[in-house]
């Protein structure tokens, strides 16, 4: 069967335009430097947390000149470490990872503000201008003793 010039053009045309949405829609993202699903570190399975080199000692940790990394754990129905000593006047970002189920974490006064998700980790900064102690809070409904839940954050000077 003879198909018309013209035919075979809108064919090939719709035939690119159909591959090229399907490459902006897959690659598109990479491109624009935004990844759409979360790069691999910042993802930690919840079974394997004893193992992981982050979570399985939760802990804070200094990473630069006046640059620290705090490796958060929530579970029913505590916070690992606790208390989570920082220092005053320093950036403190913290990775938050869940054992169990979802988790709130939250610093009243703070922008410490994130959930706590199994198999994944939230980060975010904050830096301690006033050395004290300060609460956190799970503020998610996790269960029995989600009331009971907190932890404490201690900046020292
Ligand atoms: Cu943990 Cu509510």
């Amino acid at each position: 069967m003879r198909i018309h010039t013209y035919e075979k053009l809108w064919l090939v045309g719709s035939m690119v335009l159909i591959v090229g949405f399907i490459v902006t829609i897959t690659y598109g993202s990479v491109g624009l430097g935004i990844s759409m699903i979360d790069d691999e570190d910042e993802n930690v399975a919840p079974t394997e947390l004893n193992d992981d080199e982050r979570f399985g000692e939760p802990r804070v940790e200094q990473v630069g000149d006046d640059e620290y990394a705090a490796y958060v754990v929530a579970q029913t129905f505590v916070f690992q470490p606790d208390p989570i000593e920082v220092p005053a006047n320093s950036e403190v970002t913290f990775h938050v990872t869940s054992r169990d189920v979802i988790h709130g974490f939250y610093v009243p006064g703070t922008n410490l503000n994130a959930m706590a998700i199994p198999g994944q980790v939230a980060e975010m900064s904050v830096e301690f201008d006033e050395p004290g102690e300060y609460g956190l809070i799970c503020h998610e409904y996790c269960g029995s003793a989600h009331h009971d839940m907190e932890g404490l954050i201690v900046a020292q000077s």
